[in-house]
Formats: structure tokens, C-alpha cells, sequence
């Protein structure tokens, strides 16, 4: 299959959060698989351009419709982890992806829908006819209704077109008149049964869009595929959903197996793997004393509980904010890698950072730190994960790659893939981690001393469940087969045109 991805992320050039190792490692597997994948991104000012091979300016004069006129646009190619990339650099006076940062611009409807336009206009002026054209989340979600009312009968027909979402609560929603800019017919598309908003009708959803256009949609995890059929999963969106639920399913997410291997991993002062754990007491003893907190005596055998997170309100952020205190109060470490797009709840952790300066077991990192990040999923013993939702999460997968114990909540992509030590219900070989429902404190509290307990207590039996964690197969192997199937039924589906 030729199969194009339109996306706004992509690891490690573009990434926010995990949209962008998944545009990355679904696209690698399904490459490995024999497929031919290309990615289409905007050309961003602030990706990460040492990470890009054989950039170049494609020889292409690209001519692009927004706000009633014609924009030029460079396009660059270059290979990004193997794979084939296209850039797409607007030279509109807005200068859409020369802000500094990936999102939170106040036009980011515009930045995305030009963007969408202008990704399908190349594939039509380049001559390319995927098979399967996948779009992930409100950013790329237009690009459905774009392909059936502009792009097809201009010729650009060949594709059947996958949506993945990653997440219902960014939805991209605005007064109906933005969706003209991209050439849209508001007339047509402000219906119930189309774009319109289902709590503000006189606003249009790209979200919305991208379900009823697109000939198959997933999210990124089965559990939050039942979640979102209920108002507080699908926030506006369950009745569209129940609506489309035959071409509706919940896939769980993989990690790319190469980038996350902690016996590869250049980013680790040591390497280890399960069969020798000693890199990894190793690398916990260098970030101790990289970070400043205390090794020596019996302070060495604290555990180490890491959690490298959005500090957005879907993370649980009350929750993150306790567990630092709990981990204290309970004899542990604790460090923290995150940041806020929300003012407030990063000044609030600004505010514990300063708290916690000089302290000898606390540390909080706010920032973006790719590397850091490699180094606290391997130092630590303990990875908490108290999310109020998470459609799939991907720290749980990569912590227990790394041999650090996940307490999570029992929510979404969560409860699909980490499974209490102590459930009786579950297999035994199937336990690996921690797990609570409450959303107050008592749970957290509940399972992260009941992992600290088991640390100080059973170190044998820790390290066994370590061993246990790190051997599990996370790839993307098996559900990249599983997209590979959807692909293959849209593309032989005759019908399966616009809706
Ligand atoms: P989400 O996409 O909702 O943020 P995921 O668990 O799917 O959550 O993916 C998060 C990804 O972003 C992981 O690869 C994680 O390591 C990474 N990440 C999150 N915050 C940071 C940070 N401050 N520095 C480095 N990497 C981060
Ligand atoms: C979103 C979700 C997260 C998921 C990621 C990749 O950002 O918040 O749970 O793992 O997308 O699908």
C-alpha cells in the first residue's frame, strides 16, 4: 500500500507529546511491513532540523487557496528516522509555522486548515495518488472534507482516507465563517449531520469533520473507544460517533521499539537489559547526583519515582502535584519532567520547583528535555501516571521498557495496559504495575505505597516483576497489521466514498 500521513507532529523533529512518536512508529512499522509511507508536516521554525537527513528544496512551484486569494508555498524533502518527509512552508504574510513554538498561536484554525489545503494541493500537483490518506487529530481533520468536495473531482481521487484520533478533547471548533477560508462551503457543511458544532450550532468542528468524512476512524486504545460513547469521554462528540460506530474502532497504541531500547540507547550514559540490570542502578546513581539529590548511605536505597508529563488538567495534575509529597512522606525520590501550556498550573509548579530548590530527594525539571527524558525512565524505580483520562498513554509503555514500575489510573489506554500486581481477576502473568480508580487522593495514595512497600520490602520479587516489565512487547508490530487491515478494507471498498 502507498499510504500518506498529513500530521502536525512527528517524533523527534515535531513532538509535543505522543502524536508525534506514533506518526513516527506506526509509520516505521507499516515501512518495515513492505508498505511505502510518507509524511506530509508543516515546516516549523522550532523542529528539531539535526534531526533531519538530505533536506532540500523540492524544484516545485506550489500554489495554494486560503482566505480567497493564491499563496505561494516552498516544499522541502528530507528523511526524518528513515522515512520520507515533506515540508510545507507557507510564504503567507502570517508566517503560520514561524512562531517559535508548535501550537497555542491564537490562529491555530488557520495555521491548520491552510496547512490541510496546501498538504493535498502538493499531493495533487506532485503528481502522488495514495492509496490511503491518514490524518490524526483536529489539526489534520479537515483534510477529509476537503479531499471529496475539492480535491476529487480535480483529480486527486485515488485514496480512501483513515482518521485516527488521539485525543476528543481538542476538537477544533470556531465560529462556521473560518471554514470558509480553506474554500469550504459553510452552507453545506454547518449541518448535524455534517461539521456543525453539537453544542454550538453556529460554530463548525473539524473534529466532527474529520469522523463523518473520513471511510475509517480509530482512536488509540479500546477502552477509551467505549469512554468516548459517553458525554464525559466524547465531550459533544458521542452521538456522532454512535452515529459512524461501524467504521469506528479503538486500536492500542505501540512504541517504536528502536527509539525506546534501553540496551541501543545512546541518549544512556549505560546500557542494560533484562537479562543485566546493573546499566540501570548505574544510571540512577549518575542522575542523583546530575540532578543533585542525595546517594549516599542509606539514602541509596530510596526508590526513585519519575513522571515526565503535559502538565495539562487531563494528567491529573492535583494528583502529580500530591504524589511528590506522598513519595517524600513515604522515604522516596522524586524527580519531574514537565511542562504547562496553561500560565497558572506552570507557575504553580515554578512555585514547588522553588520550594524544593536545594532538597536533597525532590526535583522538578519544567521543561521540554527529549534527552532527560531517556535518562528518568531509566533511573527510576517507580513511574507515576494519575491521568483523570489518557486515550492511550505512552509513558507507561516506555517506563516499563525501561524496568520502572508504572501506578497509574485505571482510564483508557491505562487500564488496557497496565494491570494490578495484586488483582486477583488478572492472570499472574499478565501483572505488572499499579493500579487505582478514585480520582481523589486516597487512591493514588493507596497504590503508590503499596509500590513502595513492595520496593523496600521484596526486592527479589521487584526485580523479578522488573524483568517481567521490560520483556513485554510493546511494539508496533500488531497493531500495525491491525491498521494494515483497515487500510485494506477502505481500499477495496468501492463504496466507500464521501458520506
Ligand atoms: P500525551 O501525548 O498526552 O502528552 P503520551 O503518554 O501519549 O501523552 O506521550 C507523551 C510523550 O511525550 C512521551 O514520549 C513522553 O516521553 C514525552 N514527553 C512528555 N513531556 C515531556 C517533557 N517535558 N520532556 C520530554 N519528553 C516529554
Ligand atoms: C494523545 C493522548 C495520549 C496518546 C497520544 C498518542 O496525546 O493524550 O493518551 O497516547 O495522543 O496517541
Amino acid at each position: 500500500l502507498y499510504i500518506v500521513n498529513i500530521s502536525a507532529e512527528m517524533a523527534p523533529v515535531a513532538k509535543v507529546g505522543g502524536l508525534g512518536d506514533v506518526v513516527t512508529g506506526l509509520s516505521r512499522s507499516l515501512q518495515r511491513k513492505g508498505h511505502l509511507v510518507e509524511i506530509i508536516l508543516p515546516k516549523y521554525d522550532c523542529m528539531d532540523y539535526t534531526r533531519i537527513k538530505s533536506l532540500k528544496e523540492l524544484d516545485l512551484e506550489l500554489h495554494s487557496f486560503f482566505d480567497g486569494q493564491i499563496h505561494k508555498n516552498k516544499v522541502w524533502s528530507g528523511i526524518v528516522e528513515g522515512l520520507p518527509v515533506y515540508f510545507i512552508e507557507p510564504l503567507h504574510p502570517a508566517k503560520f509555522f514561524w512562531r517559535g513554538q508548535f501550537y497555542s498561536e491564537p490562529d491555530d484554525f488557520k495555521r491548520f486548515t491552510y496547512f490541510c489545503r496546501a498538504a493535498l494541493e502538493f499531493l495533487l500537483q506532485s503528481g502522488k495518488r495514495p492509496d490511503v490518506i491518514h490524518s490524526h487529530d483536529w489539526h489534520t481533520a479537515v483534510v477529509a472534507p476537503l479531499y471529496w468536495d475539492i480535491y476529487v473531482p480535480l483529480g486527486l481521487d485515488s485514496a480512501r482516507l483513515a482518521f485516527t484520533c488521539h485525543n476528543f478533547e481538542y476538537q477544533g471548533a470556531e465560529p462556521a465563517v473560518a471554514l470558509a477560508s480553506c474554500g469550504l462551503s459553510v452552507r453545506e457543511l454547518l449541518r448535524p449531520d455534517r461539521m456543525q458544532d453539537n453544542s454550538f450550532p453556529n460554530k463548525i468542528n473539524l473534529l466532527k469533520g474529520g469522523i463523518v468524512f473520513s471511510n475509517v476512524v480509530t482512536t488509540v486504545s479500546p477502552t477509551y473507544a467505549q469512554e468516548v460513547l459517553r458525554p464525559e469521554g466524547g465531550k459533544g462528540l458521542q452521538g456522532t460517533l454512535a452515529q459512524h460506530s461501524r467504521k469506528f474502532y479503538g486500536v492500542l497504541n505501540g512504541i517504536d521499539d528502536e527509539s525506546w531500547n534501553p540496551a541501543t540507547d545512546s541518549l544512556l550514559n549505560h546500557q542494560y537489559s533484562a537479562d543485566d540490570l546493573s546499566g540501570k542502578e548505574a544510571n540512577k546513581q549518575m542522575l542523583r547526583e546530575r540532578l543533585g539529590l542525595v546517594t549516599q548511605g542509606d539514602d541509596a536505597r530510596r526508590p526513585l519515582v519519575g513522571c515526565i508529563t503535559r502538565l495539562v488538567p487531563q494528567k491529573g495534575v492535583h494528583l502529580i502535584r500530591h504524589s511528590i509529597y506522598r513519595t517524600l512522606e513515604r522515604g522516596g525520590q522524586f524527580i519531574l519532567l514537565g511542562s504547562s501550556p496553561i500560565p497558572h498550573i506552570q507557575h504553580e509548579f515554578e512555585g514547588i520547583a522553588r520550594q524544593f530548590e536545594n532538597h536533597p530527594q525532590i526535583r522538578l525539571v519544567l521543561k521540554y528535555d527529549e534527552a532527560l527524558s531517556h535518562s528518568i525512565y531509566a533511573a527510576s524505580d517507580i513511574f507515576v501516571i494519575p491521568s483523570i483520562f489518557e486515550p492511550c498513554g505512552l509513558t507507561q509503555m516506555i517506563a516499563m521498557r525501561y524496568g520502572s514500575i508504572p501506578v497509574v489510573r485505571e482510564t483508557g489506554g491505562l487500564a488496557d495496559s497496565v494491570f494490578d500486581v495484586d488483582n486477583e481477576s488478572i492472570p499472574i502473568e499478565k501483572r505488572n504495575g499499579f493500579s487505582f480508580q478514585s480520582l481523589d487522593e486516597g487512591g493514588l495514595n493507596w497504590a503508590l505505597d503499596r509500590a513502595m512497600s513492595y520496593y523496600a520490602q521484596n526486592p527479589d520479587w521487584w526485580e523479578k516483576l522488573v524483568r517481567k516489565a521490560m520483556k513485554i512487547d510493546f511494539s508496533w508490530d500488531v497493531s500495525a497489521d491491525q491498521y494494515v487491515d483497515f487500510y485494506n478494507q477502505i481500499v477495496t471498498n468501492v463504496h466507500a466514498t464521501r458520506t
